[in-house]
């Protein structure tokens, strides 16, 4: 199974992609959590993209293409995936139907006013990657990750300016890859607004 999981910020896909991914036996590749990974790393890739992402911008179309073609290229990612964050523009998305088209595209339904609570409370483990949410979801010990153990951060682009700056991105960049897919038949939408065992419970429902 090859599926797309599309949405605004804090809607929940890295939250229900983390489930489905272990569910459907599928890889779970978030082009965030890499650009992420590569700027802890302070790698080239890294450096180059730390400023867009902080402010809460897109990294070029060509990089994110590149990086995403070779990633679906290789041997562990065979078994089906889920794609998190991408594609995000009509560009991308112009491109991965070349590469490798997605069968479903989850369309991720929530307000503004639960976005910006859900991100107002997110803490992620900076080791592990799983995410938390102080009141929805939060770790059994204050600040430190159940399943590692590791001190839980606040993302950097999590701040209110950012948060804004992502929301209009996403509205101008990336909604309209609603119409996109939807003509051609592949979209699911699923209503996030409820808990996450609820949410997931319509995202299986809604793949049947
Ligand atoms: P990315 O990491 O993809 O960020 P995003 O799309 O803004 O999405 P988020 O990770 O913020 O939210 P989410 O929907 O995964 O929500 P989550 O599950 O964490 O991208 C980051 C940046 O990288 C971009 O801004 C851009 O700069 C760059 N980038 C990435 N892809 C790119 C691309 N294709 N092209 C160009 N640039 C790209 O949940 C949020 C919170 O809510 C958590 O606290 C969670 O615990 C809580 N929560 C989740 N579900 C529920 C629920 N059902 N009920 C209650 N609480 C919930």
């Amino acid at each position: 199974m090859k599926l797309v999981f599309l949405g605004p910020p804090g809607a929940g896909k890295g939250t229900l992609a983390a489930d489905a991914a272990v569910d459907l036996k599928l890889s779970h590749i978030s082009t965030g959590e890499i650009f992420r990974e590569a700027v802890r790393a302070g790698t080239p890739l890294g450096l180059k993209v730390k400023s867009i992402l902080d402010s809460g911008g897109l990294v070029s179309d060509y990089l994110t293409v590149e990086l995403v073609k070779e990633r679906l290229a290789q041997p562990d990612v065979s078994g089906g995936w889920i794609l998190d964050g991408f594609p995000r523009t009509i560009p991308q998305a112009e491109a991965l139907e070349i590469f490798n088209p997605p069968e479903r595209v989850v369309n991720f339904d929530v307000t503004d006013e639960l976005i910006i609570a859900r991100l107002a409370g997110r803490r992620t483990c900076p080791s592990c990657k799983r995410i938390y949410h102080v009141t929805n979801m939060p770790p059994k010990k204050d600040g430190v990750c159940d399943a590692c153990g590791a001190v839980l951060v606040i993302r950097e682009d999590d701040s209110e300016s950012s948060v804004r700056h992502r929301l209009v991105t996403y509205r101008r960049q990336t909604a309209p890859l609603i119409g996109f897919y939807e003509v051609k038949g592949r979209v699911l939408t699923i209503d996030a607004a409820g808990s996450p065992s609820v949410v997931y419970e319509g995202f299986r429902k809604a793949l049947r």
